[in-house]
């Protein structure tokens, strides 16, 4: 069973329509890549899946149950893990913190959180020295690994990831790339945006998005 499914959404920005009658079905397991050009209405598809944005027609179910029936605050801070095209990190705090942070909003109880996320930077490819430097002072991939170990802090059944690639050289997208692998080996649903061929190439799945306009 799908865990998480778009049936039959549109969604439009005041009178500009961005998405149309779009039916989407994802998995456990596995790695989606949501393509298109830009402006297709990507970012706005993830701000949907991700409960952020609410659709104008149509519904989304995770795993079987309508989300207007969940607790929204449950579902975007529990079941999705979000990493945005620009980070979102707070970069005067180290990695370290920002991971903590992200487990005290969530909520996160009963576990040793320092060294839970020094697990999960480390999992990342983040050494403990690294883990404790500011954000600011790490390269654009390191930024990178520190949103995908956030992102996951709270040990989320589906990521979402804007271009997590997009500035990025060719080795270190495909460092990014295996992680995202790895975790869908773990078990989780991957969603990825990207228009790269090659990151595309990498995921199990591909749901192209056109422009109605
Ligand atoms: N907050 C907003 N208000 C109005 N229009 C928006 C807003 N965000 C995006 N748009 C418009 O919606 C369309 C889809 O945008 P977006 O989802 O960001 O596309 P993509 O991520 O594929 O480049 C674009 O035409 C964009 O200008
Ligand atoms: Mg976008």
């Amino acid at each position: 069973m799908s865990i998480l499914s778009l049936n039959n959404i549109s969604f439009a920005y005041d009178s500009t329509p961005v998405l149309k009658d779009l039916s989407m079905e994802f998995e456990k397991g596995k790695i989606y890549c949501i393509m298109g050009r830009s402006g297709a209405g990507k970012t706005t598809l993830l701000s949907i899946l991700s409960g952020l944005a609410n659709p104008k027609e149509g519904s989304i179910y995770y795993e079987g149950k309508d989300i207007k029936k969940l607790n929204k605050y449950t579902f975007r801070s529990k079941y999705i893990g979000v990493i945005f095209q620009s980070f979102n990190l707070i970069t005067k705090y180290t990695a370290l913190e920002n991971v903590v942070l992200s487990m005290d909003i969530a909520g996160v109880k009963g576990i040793k959180k320092k060294d839970k996320a020094l697990e999960l930077l480390k999992n990342v490819g983040l050494n403990e020295e690294e883990a404790n430097r500011r954000v600011l002072k790490l390269s654009g991939g390191q930024q990178q690994r520190v949103a995908i170990a956030r992102a996951l802090s709270y040990d989320p059944a589906i990521i979402l990831a804007d271009e997590p690639t997009g500035n990025l050289d060719g080795d270190t997208q495909k460092e990014i790339m295996e992680i995202f692998r790895r975790l869908a080996e773990e078990g989780k649903c991957v969603i990825l945006v990207s228009h790269s061929p090659a990151v595309a190439a990498l995921c199990d799945e591909r749901y192209e998005l056109k422009k109605i306009r």
